[in-house]
C-alpha cells in the first residue's frame, strides 16, 4: 500500500507570511510500513503553517507520542503531534518494559499504530530505546530463582531482544535510539553501573550496537543521553564514542536530550557539544527537548532523581505569567537559532511531547506540579515560544560554523 496522494500547500502572500491553505503534506512513493487504513484530508481551512513546514528545508521536527494517544485517549494531543511534527518517538511505547515485559511475550500494539499513524503522514519513527537501566524488567538479568545471569546469557538476550525488536520495525523504524544515558554523571567513572554492564560488561554498549546494525543496516544509530551537551559530560562522552568509533562499531549520531531548566541555560556549551559531536563524523540529534519553567536542585534527567516539592516549588498552578512564557520563547528561538546554524550535523530535534499538559516534567523531579516546558499550551494553542521559532525558521541563517 502507499501513502496518500500529496496534498497540495498554498502559501497566501502577505499580510500573514505565516499562514496556509491545505497544510498536509505526503511523501509520495513512501513504502507502506503497516496496513494502513488512509485517513482523509484535513479541512482545507486556514490556519497558521505547521513547525513541520516551516523547518522542512532544515531538519526533521520531532515530537514524543505517549501511550495515551496511541490506545485512543488523547486524541487532542495525537492530533497536535500529526499537524506540527514530522517525526514521532514513542514516549514509553517501545521500551523494553512495553515491548517485552515476560520473556517471549511481545506487545507490538501501540508501536505497530505509531509506525502506521507515521506511514500514513509520511513521518519518520524513532525508536526508543532498546538498552536502558530504566524501564526494563528484570527478567532479561535472572536465571533460575532470581540468580544472575552469567556474561553468555545476558548477552544472548541483549542480542536477541535488538534482533527481534529491529527487525520487526526494519525499514519502518529509521532512527533508533540503541543506548541510552550509559555515561556516568560522576566526575569518578565513564561508565555509568547499569544491570547491563554488569551482566555483560563494558562492551555491552558495542555490543548493542552491532546487532541494531546487523538487523537493519539502514537504521540510524544514536547513542543517547541527558547532560552530553554539558561541560561535565561532554569530554567523557567525546572519548568514549571516540573509543568506540576506532573499534569500528557502527554508530551514527549522538542524541542530546536537552531537558533544560529556564533558569539554567548554557548555549555555549551545548553549541560547543554539537561541534565536537561533529568532529567525531557524528550527526547530532535533539532528542528530547524541553525547557521547564520550574525550579529543582536536580539538573538532568535521572528519572530516579526525585525531589519533595517545598511550598514555593510549584507557583504556577493557575497560569504562566506571560514574562515567564516570553523568557522561555526567547531561550526556545536562540536553541533553535543555534541549531539551524548547525543543520548540517543537527538532524532532527524532537520536543519531548506536544503540549504541556501531558509532559513528564509535571511529575519530574517532582510529583504533581504544574509545569509549561513545551510548545503549545494545554489546549493545544501555540504558545509564545511556536511563533518564535516560526521567525527562527524564516530568518536567514550565517553559513554552518562546523568543519
Ligand atoms: C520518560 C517519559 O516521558 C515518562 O512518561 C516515563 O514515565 C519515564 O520516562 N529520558 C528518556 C526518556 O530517555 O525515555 C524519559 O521519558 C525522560 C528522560
Amino acid at each position: 500500500m502507499r501513502s496518500p496522494a500529496a496534498f497540495k500547500s498554498l502559501k497566501i502572500q502577505a499580510p500573514k507570511r505565516y499562514w496556509t491553505l491545505g497544510l498536509s503534506l505526503a511523501l509520495l512513493g513512501a513504502t507502506s510500513c503497516a496496513n494502513a487504513q488512509q485517513t482523509p484530508p484535513p479541512d482545507a481551512a486556514m490556519k497558521p503553517i505547521a513547525l513541520k513546514d516551516a523547518f522542512k528545508n532544515d531538519f526533521l521536527i520531532g515530537t514524543a507520542v505517549s501511550y495515551q494517544s496511541l490506545q485512543g485517549n488523547d486524541d487532542a494531543s495525537l492530533a497536535l503531534a500529526r499537524a506540527q511534527f514530522n517525526a514521532f518517538t514513542p514516549e514509553n511505547s517501545m521500551k523494553p518494559d512495553t515491548l517485552e515485559r515476560n520473556e517471549g511475550e511481545f506487545r507490538w500494539k501501540d508501536a505497530d499504530h505509531l509506525v502506521e499513524l507515521a506511514d500514513q503522514d509520511g513521518a519518520t519513527v524513532v525508536g526508543h530505546t532498546l538498552v536502558w537501566h530504566q524501564q526494563t524488567p528484570r527478567w532479561f538479568f535472572q536465571g533460575e530463582n532470581g540468580a544472575p545471569v552469567t556474561r553468555e546469557v545476558a548477552l544472548e538476550r541483549l542480542r536477541k531482544y535488538i534482533t527481534t525488536v529491529v527487525g520487526h520495525f526494519k525499514g519502518c523504524v529509521k532512527q533508533w535510539d540503541v543506548v541510552n544515558e550509559a555515561i556516568s554523571d560522576s566526575p569518578n567513572e565513564v561508565l555509568r553501573p547499569t544491570p547491563w554492564r554488569t551482566a555483560i560488561g563494558d562492551d555491552y554498549i558495542a555490543e548493542a550496537f552491532r546487532a541494531a546494525h546487523a538487523a537493519d543496516p539502514d537504521a540510524i544509530l544514536i547513542y543517547n543521553d541527558y547532560n552530553n551537551d554539558r561541560n561535565y559530560k561532554r569530554p567523557k562522552t567525546v572519548a568514549f564514542l571516540k573509543s568506540l568509533l576506532d573499534q569500528g562499531v557502527p554508530i551514527n549520531a549522538v542524541g542530546m536530550q536537552c531537558h533544560w531548566q529556564l533558569d539554567k541555560p548554557a548555549l555555549d556549551e551545548t553549541e560547543e557539544a554539537i561541534k565536537q559531536y561533529a568532529a567525531l563524523g557524528l550527526k547530532v540529534m535533539v532528542t528530547e527537548f524541553d525547557i521547564s519553567v520550574l525550579k529543582s536542585r536536580n539538573q538532568g534527567a535521572d528519572i530516579t532523581a526525585r525531589e519533595n516539592g517545598g511550598n514555593d516549588s510549584n507557583p504556577y498552578v493557575n497560569g504562566l505569567p506571560p514574562e515567564v512564557a516570553a523568557q522561555q520563547a526567547d531561550l526556545y528561538k536562540q536553541a533553535f537559532e543555534m541549531f539551524l546554524r548547525h543543520k548540517d550535523v543537527v538532524r532532527r530535534v524532537t520536543i519531548w511531547g506536544p503540549q504541556d499538559g501531558t509532559s513528564w516534567l509535571n511529575n519530574y523531579p517532582i510529583r504533581g506540579r504544574t509545569d509549561y516546558a513545551l510548545l503549545f499550551d494545554r489546549e493545544g494553542k501555540p504558545k509564545p515560544a511556536v511563533f518564535a521559532l516560526l521567525q527562527a525558521a524564516a530568518t536567514p541563517v550565517a553559513a554552518p560554523a562546523n568543519p
